[in-house]
């Protein structure tokens, strides 16, 4: 099946090499000297052997961070020297483009020419865009009129203040994004950082640690701990000495972060799990509407948490649309993430394989119709068949839950006036999409939806300046954009009597 594989060599020295966590400026062995293998997903074969922290490594990189925010060189970088550090990890992640790519191909599974394409130039733009915030996140000037104090003059003005040390744990299907997410708007606001990726895919995270030193940031302000989410995301999640967590993951997990979190009541942001509905009106532009459809769920084989998910159909159309996003999925080339002719790797984990097999298994169970797919595909790695389905109903698993793999549920509608209630049906709200030359009808849709991003005529376009995140159970907060300044600052009155 595979032509010539591309692999960048310093992304295969790197992966076969020596791994440690970083804490402080010091690249360590976890405390308890246990390690765990991260597979390449397309073979299942180990990739790499990295450290397993616990909460002992927890606290040490939280006790670090803790002294780095305090005391360290950090505090007393102007906004300027701070927003120049950050700018250089852009450059510095698109001079090392190929490899990081690389990186996240073997790691993950997604294709090296997608990762080359979007996950590593949406990281640097993400740099490079909070970088500018360093100097712009400012308070205002004020004037109280107090009126039990009457004749008294005052000056106030507020300030913005970074929230402190922060806990941020992250997943698998965006390693290196994610982590650019997280860290961008954090590190301009001046905080310092636990990072903890995902067990699935720790590799770009480390790679991204070095990065961070050599741009300049000063010893501790991040930390990246590597190891499985009870043992070391759920101490940094509950850790008293820690001011903030950011999660982006499963809304199960995310329910757990706000339990821990409540010991000392640090601030709280969750980007969560979604079933977003894509709607497309009979009067689409068929040729875009229908791979735009198939990429909005196929795009990242599934797992993204904003993937249309549930396709919507306009009566009309929807024979159309239902068979010409089955076609779009028995085109797709699947394979090897290295392989340049492929088009969709493997799931990350021979896990996330399983939990998308026993959806396609239910789905059948309960009568739906696969067009295209419906297995697991091969028998080496864990690949899973683009599958569009049919004949489903609203109480279905595949319609309700997020299977977060390549598959999608084509669901007819009547018209403009009744899709609110089955789009909107869900506990999640993270994103929608709608297709029509009719823009009245467009935006007047897009009012109706409760998603925190509607995409027209268009699907998965991210932006650093766009705020995403979700309503409803999708989570809490805006990553990305100047709200997500808002998620690392806090804001501090003062109030002097002239
Ligand atoms: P997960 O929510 O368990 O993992 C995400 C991150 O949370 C990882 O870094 C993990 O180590 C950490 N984690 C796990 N348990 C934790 C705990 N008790 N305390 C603190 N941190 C913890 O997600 P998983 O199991 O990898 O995937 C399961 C499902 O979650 C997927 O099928 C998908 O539906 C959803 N998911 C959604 C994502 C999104 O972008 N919204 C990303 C990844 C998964
Ligand atoms: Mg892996």
């Amino acid at each position: 099946m595979a032509s010539e594989l591309k692999a960048d060599p310093d992304a295969l020295k790197f992966a076969a090499g020596d791994h440690h966590m970083l804490i402080g400026g010091d690249w360590v062995h976890a405390a308890s000297g246990k390690t765990f293998d991260t597979p390449n997903p397309a073979t299942g074969e180990t990739l790499a052997t990295v450290p397993a922290g616990n909460s002992e490594d927890i606290d040490r990189a939280v006790k670090t961070a803790r002294a780095a925010f305090e005391t360290g060189p950090w505090s007393r970088m102007t906004p300027s020297e701070r927003g120049r550090a950050i700018h250089k990890i852009g450059d510095l992640i698109l001079e090392h483009g190929d490899e990081l790519a690389t990186l996240e191909s073997l790691d993950n599974g997604k294709p090296y020419a997608i990762a080359r394409a979007a996950d590593v130039p949406l990281a640097a733009d993400l740099f490079h865009y909070m970088s500018g915030w360093c100097t712009r996140s400012q308070g205002e000037s004020i004037v109280p009129s107090v009126p039990y104090m009457p004749g008294a003059e005052f000056h106030a003005y507020s300030l913005k203040e970074p929230v402190g040390v922060v806990g941020q744990i992250i997943p698998w299907n965006f390693p290196l994004l994610m982590a650019a997410w997280k860290l961008g708007p954090a590190l301009a606001a001046g905080c310092t950082v636990i990072l903890k990726p995902a067990e699935q895919t720790p590799l770009s995270a480390l790679r991204l640690g070095e990065i961070i030193l050599e741009a300049g940031i000063p010893e501790g302000v991040v930390n990246v701990v590597t190891g499985f989410g009870e043992d070391a995301g759920a101490p940094l999640a509950a850790h008293d000495d820690v001011d903030k967590i950011a999660f982006t993951g499963s809304t199960e997990v995310g329910k757990l972060i706000v339990q821990a979190a409540s010991g000392n009541l640090k601030k709280v942001s969750l980007e969560l799990g979604g079933k977003s509905p894509n709607i497309v009106y009979a009067d689409a532009e068929m040729e875009t509407a229908i791979p735009g459809a198939a990429s909005a769920i196929f795009f990242n084989h599934g797992q993204c948490c904003a993937a249309g998910s549930r396709l919507f159909a306009e009566k009309s159309v929807f024979d159309d649309v239902a068979q010409g996003v089955a076609d779009a999925a028995k085109k797709i080339r699947v394979g090897p993430g290295l392989d340049p002719s492929t088009e969709m790797g493997p799931l990350v984990s021979h896990d996330q394989m399983s939990r998308v097999c026993r959806y396609l298994d239910e789905g059948a169970r309960d009568g739906a119709t696969a067009l295209a797919g419906g297995n697991r595909h091969g028998e080496e790695g864990f690949f899973v068949e683009p599958t569009v389905l049919t004949d489903t109903t609203n109480d279905m698993s595949v319609v309700r839950e997020e299977i977060f793999g390549p598959v999608v549920t084509v669901i007819p509608f009547d018209s403009a006036e009744t899709i609110r209630q089955p789009a909107n049906d869900s506990e999640f709200g993270l994103a929608a999409g709608i297709w029509t030359k009719d823009l009245s009808k467009a935006h007047r849709t897009a009012r109706q939806l409760r998603a925190g991003t509607v995409w027209i005529n268009c699907y998965n376009v991210f932006d650093a300046a766009l705020p995403f995140g979700g309503y409803k159970q999708s989570g809490w907060g805006r990553e990305m954009g100047h709200e997500a300044m808002a998620l690392y600052t806090e804001t501090k009155a003062v109030c002097a009597q002239l």
